[in-house]
This record gives C-alpha cells, structure tokens and sequence, in this order.
C-alpha cells in the first residue's frame, strides 16, 4: 500500500563494538548541520510517495566513513546496506541524490548530483559522478532502493563535507616556538623536552552559519576552542613519512564558535615525526644513533580556523607569528615511548579561553625560522651483492623545517579512547608501591585520580607481565622507558590525569609515591586504537577456544594504531610488513579496516626502495639490515589484494598499481630461471621449531603467490594484458618450483611443515598431489606429536596456512585437534598459561619455566605479549570451522561451508559440538550457528539482504537435509546445486535459513 512515511531516524550500528555512542555524541556536539539534519528528518516527513518498507538502505557511508568531513577524493564513493527480513531481497535499482544543503535534500532539489534511477544491484563504493565539488563543500545525501517487486524506499541522510582541496586555500603557515637547544647527541641518557601549547584570541563580529578547523602537524596535535577539545582524536595527524606527506584533520566546531571573543588553543608534541620512535636508540641508527629527531627537531602546527557568518561573509584565523606560544606548561615531558611527564602545578586555567593572560608567552614563529639544523644521519645501506655484509653509514642531514611534500586529507579512521577497563586487584610488592591488575593486556593510558599535597611526585611504570614474587615485569619494553610521572597540585578536591603524547602496551600499572593508599579508584585504563569498527563474533563449545578469539580480537586492538604494529610495548612498534601480510584477512574478519588500510597503503606504496621492493616495516623512518625481506615485502602485493578481496574495493588496485608493477620487476630481475634466491634479510619462517625452511624456498613462492595475486588484481581492473602475462609468470614459476621442490609421489624436497603449508596454501602443486601432499603434512605432524609436544614447527609464515591447509585437504580432524591442543606449542598452550592476547613467543611465558621460554634460553627483550602473527588462526576459526567465506571479492556472494570435527575425533578435549559466528560484511551480517546434536546437524544461517549464497551442508544425499523442517524440494527460492565429497550443496537468497541432517 502506497503511503506517505517519514523515514525512521535509525542510529547506525556499525561500529557499536567500540564507540557508537561516543561516535553518536561527538557528531552531535560537533557537527551542528547534523543535529539540525536530524531534526529536520525526525520532525518533517518527507513528501515523497513511497512504499512501506520493507527493504531499508541503512548504514550510509562515504570512503568507508559514517557523516565524514574533510573528504580530499574528487570523486567521494558511497555504500550503504540494504536491511530486510525478508527472504531473496534484492535492490533491483537505486536513485541518489546529493545536495548542498538539507533543505535542498528535503525538496529532493539535488543541486550536486541526481544520478537518476539506475537499474543496479549495486551498494558499495558507488563514485560520486555530479558537480565537481569544490573545497569545503557540504553535501548531504540520500538514496533511494527499489526491491525485486518495484517498490521504493528512501534512507535516512547523511553527509560528507570536502576538504581543502588545492594549495591555495591553505592561508596558514606551520609555526612553532624558537627551539635553541642543540642536537641531541648523547645514547646514553634520554632528551625529552616539554610539549608545548600555542594559543590565539580572535573575535568573531557577527552571527555565525559554520565554522570548521583544517589542521595538521608536524608532531602530535590536540586543538581547543574556547576551553572544550575539538573533536577527540589521538595522535593526529598519524605517522607518514613527513618530508613526504602529511595528513590534515577537519572538524566542525560551529557549536564551539561564539559571536564575540574567541580563542584557539593547541597542544603539540614530538610524536613520530621528533621524538624517540622503533630501535633507533637500541640499534644505533637514525639521527645521530639517538633514536629520535628522525624526520625534523622542532615539533610545528598548522592550522585554520574559517568562519562562515550567516550574512555570507567569510573570515580566517590561520596560524601565523600572531599566535603566542610556550613550553613552560604542565606536560614537562611527552614522547611515545618513553611517557609523559605532567606538573600539575604549572596548569594555567584558561589558557585556551579567551582573556587569559599570555603576556608571559613567547611569540610563535614561523617554523621556517628556525634555523639550519646540521646532524648526520645513521642507517644500514644494502650490500652490493648478496653474501656481502650490510652496514652502518652515516650521512649529512639537515634537521631544518621542510614542508611536506603533499598535505592530504586524513583518510583513515581516528585513534580515540575506545573502552575503559576498571583494575580487578591491587597488591603491594614491596611498601609504597602499589601494582593494580587491569585484568587485560592492552594499548591506551590511564586515568589517575588522586588528592595529596602539591608537588607529590607520583611514578607510573607498566608492564604486560609480573614476576613470580609479583613485582612487575617490563624487561620486555627495551628502550622504551614507558614510565609517567604525575605531580599533583595540591587540588582539596582532588586531581584527575591522562597523557596525551604517549601511549603503553600493558595489564599492569605499578604506583609509586601514590598518597596514602590508592582504591581501585586511583586508576583506570583507557584503551586506545584506530576506531575500526568491529565485525565478528565467534563462540564455540570448548572455553578455550573462545578465550583464544578474545586474545586475537585484544590483539589486533593493541596494535591497530594509525598503522598495523607489531607490538605496542617495547621500542619498536612498526608496521612490520611481515606481520602485516600474515595477519590482513584476519583484520578484515574482525574489524572494518577498510578505510584503515587504504591510509596505511599509501604508507606503504611511498615507503617503495629504488631497487622496486617494499621494506620490512612501512612508515620506513631508517634501514635496519637490509631494506627488506623475501614474504615481508610482498606484504605490498598481498594487503591491497585482500582489501579488494574483502570490500571489493577496485580503487586500491589502481591507486597500488604502478609500485606493484615495480615491485613485480623487481621480482623477476633478481629471481633465477624462475626461481627465488637467497636474498634480503633471513627472517624467513621466523620463530619456526626445527628444520628450517630456507629462504630461497620461501622466496620462490612468495614469488609465485604474488605472480598469482597481481593476475587476479590485473583482470579486476580490466588490464587483461597484464593479467594473462603474470598469469604466464605464476605458471612459470609454479612449472619451475615443481621441477626443483615437488616429487611425484606429492612429498617436497624441502622436509618441514611450513614449506608444505605454503606450497599448498599458494596453490603451486599439481591439483592430483594436493591431497598426496596433504597426508604427508598431516603424517608429519602426527609422527611429531609426543606427550608434551603438540608436534607443530611452524614459525610466523607456516601457521598462518597450516590449518586451512589441513581442512581443504581433507584432514579436517587433524585441524581441529591441533586447534584445541593444549601442548606446546599451540594456541590452547598459551591460553593455558594465562594469555589475555596473542603472544610473540608460545612460551613467551610459561608456568614452569617464567619468561626464559621452555628451554630457558628466550630473550626477554624479544618477548612481546601482543603480537599478532600467530592470531590469524581466527581466520580457520571463521572461515573454516564457522564456515564463513566470501566467494569472490566483496562479499556479493557467500559461501557457508561449516567444518563440524567428527564427533569422538578429539577425546582429550571438550568436543567442538556448536559454533556460533558472525562476520558484518559490506552488505551486513552473515551469521552461520552451527550444532552437532545426537547425529544431527543442525545450521541456522543467516545471507545479507542483496547478496546470495551456497551453502554446504555436510550430508551424504539431499533427502537427507531440510531446512525448516521441510525437504529441500519443498522450499521456495533455495536450490539444490550438486551432492559432492559428502556436502549437500544449495543455492539460497538472503534471508536467514535453518538447515538439518537426519
Ligand atoms: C618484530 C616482528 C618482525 C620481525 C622481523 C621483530 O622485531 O617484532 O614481528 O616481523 O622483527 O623479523
């Protein structure tokens, strides 16, 4: 029945997980057009004639981002998702419209862009194709979805405004305050100097339409108007390559701009681009081997504030040497790794509101006046050839302000305080010193809250771990001191703390100097990591394995920020490429990291060597050995092909594409007849067991697998050319790997584990070996099992494939009990040892043996406890065991091929009797629950409005199966496909399904 509606205001869940309330309210506070778009929509129904709804278009995105602002993309792309309870739902058409202004919306006046109604099924990354949008455009839009039947539904709106887009629109120049001292030169001891605050007063004369701030820096920002933070990111900017690019934030603050007096103010620090960053220190590399100053000296802050006024004049309040600043504020001492410093005595209230007295504050200056900063410059240099030794040289720098390249819009999700976590104990090891237990590992700071006299110096140390007599264990963090230090004031009241400038990997907080005794209270942890919102849900029926799935998801958290890191704690915290590559699909699956990784690749494609391949950790600050390694340099292949993988997204190709051509030809000039060599550093299989698998082998079929990976990427973006010639290179290598590595009867002349994992995981054997080749993994891990040895040897390469592997080959069984072994090693080993997340090292920490590792010889520097390498079992965990797996990219279309073990299979621990996943794709979620109930199987599954699927369910005939209740022959709109290798295999639409077994 036709009706006039008015669309139902729908909060957008995505993202719930982590922050949908504080996204919700930040919106709110910050975006006043919002507010009033909301209003708007709640209070006046929309004179549209349309059906009642059955099909909804929600969770509207533009780039990936819910109502963003500052877009730099000329062509923005947009998706949302269809929602409807109804089964076989499908968008036959849709109609945006985009318009610069709410009403406009609301007359359905599309002055940017009316794409007409377009007959597609289409809802992700549809590109904007109206007027060419011109910095600072609002836009606000809306779309409208035709189902199967003809009928029509609107979606609520939403907007995005446009960034600066050229040069000129930047009136603001970087300043900064006179920075005299000179180079810091000394490894011995720290140089930490204070973080330092910038204000400005202005007066806005009239009624005021819109006001947003552009800013960025080189360093750490955090920006004030009046007294109240704009917006709540940490970190910002974020770490690029800073002589090459920089990244700008914008934020609305037309709520916080008053007719009147006015005033900016500005927090800087030295964040990645000056203070102490990775082993620099350790390893004596970098700007004078002191681990800090790595792309300047002199933190500086750009920024413009511009003011609409409602009588259509314009005003701007950039940063130029009007402003004021200085370093004699309360934050003494802010650097990421070693921590903060914070005199609470010299606060000076007001200093961010107008008619605060600066008249003790220096003049800013220009950054471009400081002057010429001599240094010279440490790193590796690569050998001339292979087998010759890398070494250190030094070359002149100059630690002077140089522009950034490029300034771009910040394309990636914020990092924002996220969860707060209560501590669960307090002890005391030794008198006056307190250790609260935040019960979960993790990355953020803490709140501290405590009333004593002023000038009582409070010391806060962290770590992940304690030692067996409980005093904190934090040997693990190296060179990163991680230690804050909070000076009270002396408030009656009482005092309340967060750093700003830096940011800890731990569980544990250690108190000394604390005023009496703390309550739990004193402190809370605050976690902290880019806002990606999560995407999965998994359970099971043993205990362990859902513990095993928390760890994952804390892990990925603690080392999800700005950029994919290895750990969060010691004096490293880079974006290895290794880990990166190993662990990207499984990020996907928790997370949606696709706005994440599109910020990250850009890091990564400029972080390309002349030579044409990607180095061991991007942003690349300095070369550390060689300035790369075989399987963490096609990390450049594999994260951009699992991001089109995952969200369909072509555009990652074409932006990628020129460095990956280089990067293949880099490839093939240093390989042999098809071949990979021994080159580059030897991380290999890193922390294998045993034989180790040689580099030369593990090159080849990275080689291989890249080969494979840019045919693919080359077809999806219609370079059929390329796509048949490096589908020619794939077959050569896959010709050439076979003669040297692969015998007849499926066994590999390389014996271990991980060099069959990858053969078969990156496809290079001949389909008629692939099971041959399977038993003899799976026999080997089986000959390799003893009483206390879960007879697994794979290192960071191997055990990322090993499962999967072993489930496509039939030995599905073998996978689950290795899943659930609780030997070592094994995942169910480190959780039995108290893991709360992913550890470096399986025994990183063992019950018997402490942290020395199960021969007593592990390096307690080499000990993280949140890596996430060995996490991307989750992967098996959702795609395999719950059965959930996109087929082809994006999602469009579904497989649900649940891996049940065979009950009995696995007597030593609690059966794997029930699954219950859930992953939120592109187009929504997909659910696949299944149980084992006295020789039934049972699956409720639940396909994404507009998306179909096949699923799989394990019987030996067709009438064998129902879905609910009824035979398959009797069910509309699902259709059986074929009966193979025992699974019933069925065609459905979306809508939610409950299939069983006799
Ligand atoms: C990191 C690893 C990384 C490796 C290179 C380590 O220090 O923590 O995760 O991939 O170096 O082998």
């Amino acid at each position: 029945m036709n009706k006039l509606i008015s669309i139902p205001v729908k909060p957008n869940l995505r993202g719930t997980n982590f922050s949908a309330y504080h996204l919700m309210w930040s919106n709110f506070l910050n975006n006043i057009w919002l507010i009033i778009t909301v209003a708007l929509m709640t209070f006046l129904p929309l004179v549209v004639k349309i059906q009642a709804a059955e099909m909804l278009p929600a969770s509207l995105r533009c780039e990936y981002r819910v109502n963003p602002q500052g877009i730099d993309e000329p062509q923005p792309r947009l998706t949302w998702e269809i929602e409807s309870d109804q089964r076989g739902a499908k968008q036959t058409a849709y109609h945006i419209l985009v318009a610069s202004s709410v009403k406009l919306l609301k007359q359905n006046t599309a002055d940017l862009w009316d794409s007409g109604k377009m007959s597609s099924g289409n809802t992700v990354n549809i590109p904007y194709t109206g007027k060419p949008l011109a910095s600072r455009q609002q836009c606000f839009w809306k779309v409208c979805v035709w189902d199967n039947d003809g009928q029509a539904q609107w979606s609520e709106t939403a907007a995005w405004t446009m960034g600066l887009l050229r040069p000129e629109d930047w009136q603001a120049d970087y300043i900064s305050f006179r920075d005299t001292t000179p180079v810091w030169t000394n490894t011995e001891k720290l140089f930490l100097p204070p973080a330092h605050q910038f204000r400005k007063e202005f007066n806005a004369a009239k009624k005021i339409q819109r006001a947003t701030i552009y800013a960025t820096a080189l360093g750490i920002h955090e920006l004030y108007l009046n007294g109240q933070r704009v917006g709540d990111a940490r970190f910002a900017p974020g770490w690029t390559d800073y002589h090459q690019r920089a990244y700008y934030n914008t934020y609305d603050v037309t709520s916080l701009v008053k007719r009147g007096n006015n005033a900016l103010g500005a927090w800087v620090g030295d964040g990645w681009y000056s203070g102490y960053i990775g082993f620099g220190l350790l390893t004596g590399i970098g700007t004078e081997k002191i681990g800090r100053n790595t792309y300047g000296k002199t933190p500086a802050l750009m920024a413009q504030l511009e003011i609409e006024y409602t009588d259509g004049s314009h005003e701007v309040i950039p940063t130029d040497k009007s402003w004021k600043a200085t370093g004699d504020g309360p934050v003494r001492e802010g650097d990421f790794l070693m921590g903060e410093t914070y005199d609470a005595r010299k606060e000076m209230p007001g200093w961010a509101k107008p008619g605060f007295d600066d008249s003790k504050w220096e003049p800013a200056i220009l950054a471009s006046k400081n002057s010429s900063v001599p240094a010279t410059f440490y790193e590796y240099q690569n050998p001339q050839k292979p087998g010759d030794a890398v070494e250190i040289k030094g070359r002149p720098i100059d630690l002077d302000f140089k522009r950034p390249a490029k300034l771009e819009a910040f394309p990636g999700l914020p990092v924002r305080p996220i969860e707060e976590i209560k501590p669960i104990a307090i002890t005391s090891p030794t008198n006056g010193v307190y250790i609260f237990n935040l019960g979960q590992n993790f990355a953020g700071v803490v709140r501290l809250k405590v009333k004593g006299p002023a000038g009582t110096d409070i010391q806060l140390r962290y770590g992940e771990m304690l030692y067996p007599d409980g005093r904190l264990m934090n040997d693990n963090y190296r060179k990163a001191r991680a230690m804050d230090y909070y000076i009270l004031r002396g408030d009656k009241s009482g005092e309340e703390w967060t750093a700003r400038f830096t940011f800890h990997g731990f569980q544990y907080v250690e108190v000394t100097g604390f005023p009496g005794k703390p309550d739990k209270d004193a402190i809370t942890g605050i976690v902290l990591h880019s806002d990606t919102p999560l995407t999965s849900g998994f359970e099971c029926s043993d205990p362990m394995a859902n513990r095993l799935f928390k760890n994952v998801v804390w892990t990925q958290r603690a080392n999800f920020l700005d950029l994919p890191t290895d750990c969060p704690q010691r004096d490293e915290r880079f974006g290895w490429m290794g880990d990166a590559q190993i662990y990207v699909h499984c990020a996907t699956l928790n997370a949606d990291v696709a706005a994440f990784y599109s910020k990250w690749l850009r890091e990564v494609m400029e972080a390309q060597r002349p030579s044409g391949t990607f180095p061991g950790y991007c942003p690349y600050p300095f070369q550390h050995g060689w300035d790369f390694g075989t399987a963490w340099c096609d990390a450049g292949v594999i994260c951009p092909w699992t991001i089109w993988q995952a969200y369909g997204d072509t555009r990652i190709i074409e932006r990628c594409w020129p460095y990956l051509v280089k990067f293949m030809d880099w490839r093939k000039s240093t390989s042999t007849n098809y071949l990979g060599i021994v080159h580059g550093n030897d991380w290999g299989d890193w922390l294998s067991f045993g034989g180790k698998t040689p580099l030369d082998y593990v090159d080849s079929v990275y080689f291989a697998y890249s080969a494979n990976l840019m045919s693919q990427m080359a077809a999806a973006i219609g370079k059929q050319t390329e796509a048949a010639e490096y589908g020619e290179l794939f077959n050569g290598i896959k010709s050439a790997f076979n003669a040297k590595y692969v015998h007849a009867d499926g066994s590999l002349a390389v014996d271990t584990e991980t060099a069959y994992a990858l053969a078969l995981y990156m496809d290079l054997l001949p389909p008629d070996l692939r099971v041959k080749s399977g038993k003899i993994l799976a026999d080997k891990l089986r000959a390799g099992e003893t009483v206390d040895n879960s007879g697994m040897t794979t290192g960071f390469l191997g055990t990322r494939p090993l499962l999967p592997v072993l489930t496509s080959v039939g030995e599905n069984n073998l996978a689950v009990k290795h899943f659930q072994s609780r030997k070592f090693p094994s995942w169910g080993y480190e959780v039995d040892q108290g893991a709360t997340t992913i550890w470096e090292h399986w025994d990183s920490y063992t019950k018997a043996h402490g942290f020395g590792g199960m021969d007593g010889k592990q390096n307690a520097s080499m000990n993280s406890f949140a890596h996430y390498s060995f996490g991307a079992v989750c992967e098996w965990m959702i795609n395999d065991l719950a059965g959930i797996q996109s087929d082809g990219p994006g999602y469009a279309k579904i497989i649900i091929k649940p891996h049940p073990p065979t009950p009995g299979s696995n007597p030593d621990h609690p059966p794997i009797n029930w699954v219950k996943a859930h992953y939120d794709s592109i187009h929504g979620r997909i659910t696949s629950n299944w149980r084992l109930k006295k020789g039934r199987f049972e699956l409720e599954t639940t396909i994404p409005a507009n998306t179909t699927a096949t699923v799989y369910v394990p019987a030996a005939s067709a009438a064998q199966v129902t879905e609910g209740g009824k035979l398959l022959a009797k069910v509309k709109g699902i259709r059986l496909l074929r009966v193979e290798d025992g699974w019933v295999v069925i065609a459905v639409e979306s809508g939610s399904y409950c299939f069983a077994t006799n």
